[in-house]
């Protein structure tokens, strides 16, 4: 019996086709909905293999309902969505798609500090209302990037492409994170400096660091009040690491000046949140990896991944490596 893959998103044809060459595959088909629990739970049951995305939850009651699961080949870097423990507990590979997306993300990422910075958003729906009826001196002027302080916190591979960018654009770079990273304090001349001395320096608080139980509720009230009034806070990595009501309380008494957000709280947003009346807030649907070429490298390992198990092999990214053990 060939094994039997579960595909939690509908993925493009050819991605289909290389799996469906090899195994039995079934996929969550409709575009604009995530799988239902219940459905990834019936699926799961019967699934050698899953390839799924951040919004399902991978975790101890899906593990223990599926006797025959042998790897989860989430599409993204992040896999908070996944029990690691209860995974290597159960004997399942969990791999992500590190690397491959490095460059796309931090391209987005500075992309979104530009934009809030430029004020572009609001420039653009300025000229779509007809409202640009002259040049004018001040009009629309936002705050220089270039020659300014950017603090990255979470110097991993996506931090030092983004503090790449920023050394073309001459801006003094200061970062903090659990561990130095020489190769960047030696090659970009990054600062390495502590959380608090990066809230109070950087124009630019750029949040990159993984959610976990360290970092969740990182950013509170206490420290956007240790910004600079003309902060730019953006956050491309994940949502909870930040007190999304104390960011909102923070930018509405001024205390900083603007955010670019690409990924929140609890996704997808509403029309109704609060962010989406503030015009010194962009607000985009977590899109940081989200090229054509980079998408379907992303895929391109998941498959990689759920090959190597199947044909005895290590997989190249994966993440509990003490499954192995087990
Ligand atoms: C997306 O957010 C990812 O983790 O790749
Ligand atoms: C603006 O368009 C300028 O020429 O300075």
């Amino acid at each position: 019996m060939k094994p039997f893959v579960y595909v939690t998103r509908k993925v493009p044809d050819e991605i289909y086709e290389r799996l469906a060459d090899k195994y039995n595959v079934e996929m969550w088909t409709e575009e604009d909905k995530a799988v239902p629990r219940s459905i990834l739970l019936e699926k799961a049951a019967k699934a050698d293999a899953l390839l799924t995305v951040i919004s399902d939850a991978v975790d101890e009651v899906l593990f223990s309902q599926a006797g025959q699961l042998k790897v989860v080949a989430n599409m993204a870097v992040g896999f908070d969505n996944i029990d690691l423990e209860a995974a290597s507990r159960h004997g399942v590979s969990i791999c992500n798609t590190p690397d491959v997306l490095t460059d796309t993300t931090a391209d987005l990422t500075f992309a979104l500090l530009l934009a809030t910075a430029r004020r572009m958003m609001e420039a653009a729906e300025f000229v779509k209302d007809g409202e640009w009826t002259s040049w004018a001196p001040m009009m629309l002027v936002g705050t220089d990037v270039h020659h300014k302080k950017i603090g990255i916190v979470g110097m991993g591979k996506i931090g030092t492409a983004v503090a790449k960018r920023a050394a073309g654009f001459d801006m003094e770079i200061l970062y903090h994170n659990r561990n130095r990273h020489e190769v960047a304090e030696e090659m970009l001349g990054a600062q390495y400096c502590t959380f608090d001395e990066l809230l109070a320096e950087a124009d630019f608080v750029v949040c990159l660091a993984p959610l976990n139980q360290d970092t969740r509720g990182l950013f509170q009230r206490e420290h956007f009040q240790k910004m600079k009034n003309d902060a730019i806070f953006i956050n491309a990595s994940r949502g909870p690491i930040i007190n999304e009501q104390a960011l909102i309380e923070a930018l509405t008494a001024g205390e900083i000046a603007a955010a670019g957000l690409d990924v929140f709280d609890k996704e997808p947003i509403n029309a109704d949140h609060p962010f989406l009346t503030m015009k010194n807030v962009v607000a985009l649907p977590h899109i940081g990896s989200a090229s054509k070429e980079t998408r379907m490298a992303m895929m391109g390992t998941c498959c990689d991944n759920i090959e190597a198990v199947f044909e005895g092999r290590h997989p190249k990214t994966l993440v509990n490596k003490d499954v192995l053990q087990f």
